[in-house]
């Protein structure tokens, strides 16, 4: 779709969206229609193989009641409530999103969560000026953002990462070079994901400017598919 389609120029759910949203992933996370279709358990259990609880309690495993959490992008499903739910109301869970429909979805998940707030940001640029967060989670994005992007994401959460603090990203990896998905996967990227690949030749601290000043902690799922990174200063 070129940037004077009127499908972008005249309806306020693409103003402002970046191009790579509406030229790669206009479909799963733009139009509303679709959107209102996706945005369920089931979508994002068939998406990860099955392997969505074990990677979201990855995530969720790192939250204590009463921390400051920001999860950097929405997610289908059950998981930002969930997130939302553990920190509880002795806490604070942001959630930014770029895209106005999914911060309208997440929006009405965390109704009623007087801790949680949506906010629609870029992960590259959000800063939070108040007090820093003790967790910040990419669940999933990395892959599906170009490679300046990605950098950008990365040294944004790291760069707002306090002593005490930690980064979780989950996202995608280089699977073993047996794994039947891994064939899949090639697939899928060619035709659908073309910024996922790159998560399969970089190491997520490659991205970092500062990756020394860090420790991270990766394991690996599935068969190498997927990798959770945990991120603290040194
Ligand atoms: C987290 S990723 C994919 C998650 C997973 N595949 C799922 O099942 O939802 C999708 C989300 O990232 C958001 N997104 C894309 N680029 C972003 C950015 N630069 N900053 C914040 N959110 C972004 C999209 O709007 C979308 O809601």
């Amino acid at each position: 779709m070129t940037r004077n389609h009127p499908k972008l120029t005249e309806n306020p759910y693409y103003e402002g969206v970046p191009d790579y949203m509406t030229e790669v992933y206009d479909w799963a996370y733009v139009d509303p229609d679709w959107v209102k279709f996706l945005d369920r358990n089931i979508v994002v259990t068939t998406l990860l193989f099955g392997n969505d609880q074990r990677l979201m309690k990855s995530y969720l495993a790192e939250i204590e009641p009463g921390m400051r959490v920001w999860q950097v992008a929405h997610v289908y499903g059950d998981l930002v409530a969930r997130a939302a739910e553990k920190v509880g109301p002795a806490g604070v869970f942001h959630l930014t999103d770029v895209t106005p429909i999914q911060v309208e979805h997440g929006s009405k998940k965390l109704a009623g969560k007087h801790w949680s707030r949506v906010i629609r940001a870029d992960a590259a640029n959000w800063y939070n000026d108040d007090t820093p967060y003790d967790l910040i989670c990419s669940f999933f994005l990395l892959h599906e953002v170009p490679e300046d992007r990605k950098e950008q994401i990365v040294n944004n959460i790291l760069d707002q990462l306090p002593a005490h603090g930690k980064a979780v990203f989950v996202d995608y990896h280089r699977p073993h070079p047996l794994h039947p998905v891994g064939w899949i996967l090639r697939g899928v990227n060619a035709w659908l994901e073309p910024f996922a690949k790159a998560l399969w030749d970089r190491e997520i601290s490659s991205y970092a400017h500062d990756a020394d000043r860090f420790e991270w902690k990766k394991q690996t799922f599935f068969g190498g598919v997927y990798q959770r990174v945990i991120v603290t200063r040194k």
